[in-house]
């Protein structure tokens, strides 16, 4: 392939790329970023360990101790960007309606002027004096007929080996896309250009931040940050945001899920997709190890954050994990709430924002009941037990991560990767909410269960930048992530499941989870974690047609005695706290369900107000 060369610049375009489209974009993101140079990713294992060893040099990464933590790094990024930014976010439809009331919208012109055509636009130069990295990447297994393949331009090397953990990335998917194939494009900068002599920093990015989605055209445009969902595009900007608008185009679902494979004792498997909002325990949930008294019983992780399900020739639905890494929350997992995370976590790892140990190993909130003596905390500083007793200094970052290969996990299942995806028998929804929602209830039919779904509130955590613990409504685990117009996206999930219902097909049951409900005392009633295996193997009793419930005004949920509590002293007064439904509580979340629908008003669709109709008419019936 000849090399096309502009004023200063050479592409570097290597033999092996065919596609001329993608050439050209190159050259005229080059062009408009006036980048350094240019490097195309192959994916390779040397590359990985030439890019973490100029992060090294560059002081981004730390090293971590082999002989503790082999093949291993910590950067610690700017104070100032420490986690996705959803104010910053942006859906731009030409029709505002198309993006909907939950999302930031802009005109895609004065996008465009503002970021890209303008006289200030934003990525004019931003990336000088810096290499602009080619990262080609396939979400979902490469040349899959299920996956799709993006092409994220960055100048953050940061980004480049998160990706390769991340997505499958690399040549191989150049070979894939060939001369004329599809991919969307993905374009970021950490905002930062390097006049020439000018020294870097260790974690470059600007104040200003844009997370912006053109769905109408597939492309993304993120500016500033350099941290997580909002610098390694292939997550939430492509696998959910444009995602959810190809599966509303084209008859599938892109969800904010975990999906799990359960093994009984008898060898009969199970596969649940689970939404939860952000730091709600997904990982976790996919990697559980049953507890004392489900000796025989077995969990294995397709994914841990991202699901693509779409419609099979018999109906069911099948889910594919987009992904090929978990880029996790460390605070609170341990060897307790998670064994299979922490083993994961042994050797390979990228770490984001936690402490390092004097002995050049890794620590965090949560990892251990007694901590170090002496840290360095993800800001730099000395830490020490009474210096956080004093000022409350976090060692670890609340939303500290660590970017981990799936291979990496002793609880893969052997379907992870499987192009056609596994079918699905149940969908779990939880929210986090410490009073009002119970433990556990089964939807009685579909439309009960996208009502669940759509109206799930949750407490919000530190995944993202703003507030801690106040309730939103947070429909599907989705709020942050959706493409397009909210209301659109329940009738989408309506008419898939009428379609296929119509044809004959058995839909997975549909189920709303609630494990984190606090007591008088403020503290967790329910144990969680491993525990939760009690609630999953009765949903899948439900499922096979078999568990016991008594109905009420959501739907069906387990009494006491129809849980398995061998192993566990948990006893029916906890229980109750768990699963009580106060009248009181319902009614005051109802007129929040309410205020979801007046602001998704514009194509509600109906039978979401008349479910609500049928709750308030039992729940009067029962007062
Ligand atoms: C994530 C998130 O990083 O949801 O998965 O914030
Ligand atoms: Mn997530």
């Amino acid at each position: 392939m000849n090399q096309p060369v502009m004023e200063g610049l050479r592409l570097n375009v290597p033999a092996y790329v065919k596609n001329q489209r993608l050439v050209a974009w190159v050259a005229e993101i080059a062009a408009l970023t006036e980048a350094r140079d240019v490097y195309w990713c192959d994916g390779s294992q040397a590359e990985y360990d030439r890019l973490c060893q100029q992060l090294v040099d560059a002081g981004t990464f730390k090293k971590l101790n082999p002989a503790l933590r082999p093949g291993s790094y910590l950067a610690c990024s700017d104070p100032s960007d420490v986690a996705r930014v959803e104010d910053r976010t942006f859906i731009c439809t030409k029709d505002k309606a198309d993006a909907g009331p939950t999302n930031n919208w802009m005109n895609p012109a004065e996008m465009r002027a503002l970021l890209q055509t303008g006289d200030k636009a934003l990525f004019k130069g931003a990336m000088r004096g810096r290499t602009l990295y080619v990262v080609p990447f396939s979400m979902g297994p490469i040349g899959s007929p299920i996956a799709h393949i993006g092409v994220e331009l960055s100048d953050s090397p940061y980004v480049a080996v998160n990706m390769r953990i991340m997505t499958r990335m690399g040549r191989a998917v150049l070979d894939v896309l060939g001369d004329d194939g599809e991919f969307v494009p993905c374009v970021h900068t950490v905002g930062a250009p390097l006049a020439a002599g000018q020294a870097d920093v260790k974690w470059p990015c600007n104040s200003t931040k844009y997370i912006v989605h053109y769905p109408e055209t597939r492309e993304i445009w993120s500016y500033g940050s350099g941290y997580g969902g909002n610098a390694l595009l292939g997550k939430k900007c492509f696998a959910l945001r444009i995602a959810s608008t190809m599966g509303r185009d084209q008859g599938w679902l892109a969800e904010h899920m975990l999906v799990l494979g359960v093994t009984s004792p008898e060898g009969k498997k199970h596969h649940v997709a689970a939404a939860f909002p952000s730091a709600c325990g997904k990982t976790n949930f996919a990697m559980l190890i049953p507890p004392a008294g489900f000796e025989g019983w077995k969990v294995t992780t397709i994914g841990d954050d991202i699901a693509w399900i779409k419609p099979g020739k018999d109906g069911r639905l099948y889910a594919i994990n987009p992904e090929a890494g978990y880029f996790g929350v460390a605070p609170g997992t341990n060897a307790q709430t998670n064994p299979n995370c922490m083993a994961s976590l042994n050797k390979d790892v990228i770490f984001t924002n936690v402490a390092l140990t004097d002995d050049g190993d890794v620590w965090w909130e949560g990892m251990t009941d007694t901590p170090p003596a002496h840290l360095i905390d993800w800001q730099g500083k000395d830490w020490t037990p009474a210096i956080a007793k004093e000022t409350g200094a976090k060692a670890a970052h609340p939303n500290a991560r660590f970017t981990v290969a799936a291979t990496n996990n002793p609880a893969l299942d052997v379907d992870w990767d499987n192009p056609a995806g596994v079918a699905i028998d149940a969908f779990i929804f939880g929210g986090r909410r410490s009073t009002t929602v119970p433990l556990v209830t089964e939807a009685r039919d579909w439309v009960e269960g996208v009502y669940m779904a759509a109206t799930m509130g949750s407490e919000t955590t530190a995944a993202a930048a703003g507030q801690q613990g106040v309730v939103r409504r947070d429909p599907f685990a989705m709020l942050p992530f959706m493409g397009y117009n909210m209301a659109d996206y329940f009738q989408h999930w309506l008419a898939l499941g009428a379609k296929l219902q119509g044809a004959g097909a058995t839909l997975p049951k549909i189920f709303c989870v609630n494990w984190f409900r606090k007591g008088a005392d403020g503290k967790f009633v329910w144990p969680g974690y491993g525990e939760n295996m009690r609630v999953l193997k009765w949903m899948l009793e439900r499922v096979e047609g078999q568990g016991q419930g008594v109905e009420h005004a959501f739907g069906t949920s387990p009494r006491y005695e129809d849980l398995n509590w061998q192993g566990l002293a948990f006893t029916p007064e906890q229980y109750k706290t768990v699963t009580h439904i106060s009248n009181e509580d319902w009614a005051t979340e109802l007129k929040l369900h309410d205020e979801l629908f007046i602001q998704l008003a514009h194509n509600l669709p109906a039978e979401l107000p008349a479910t609500k109709a049928k709750i308030e008419g039992r729940l009067a019936s029962q007062a």
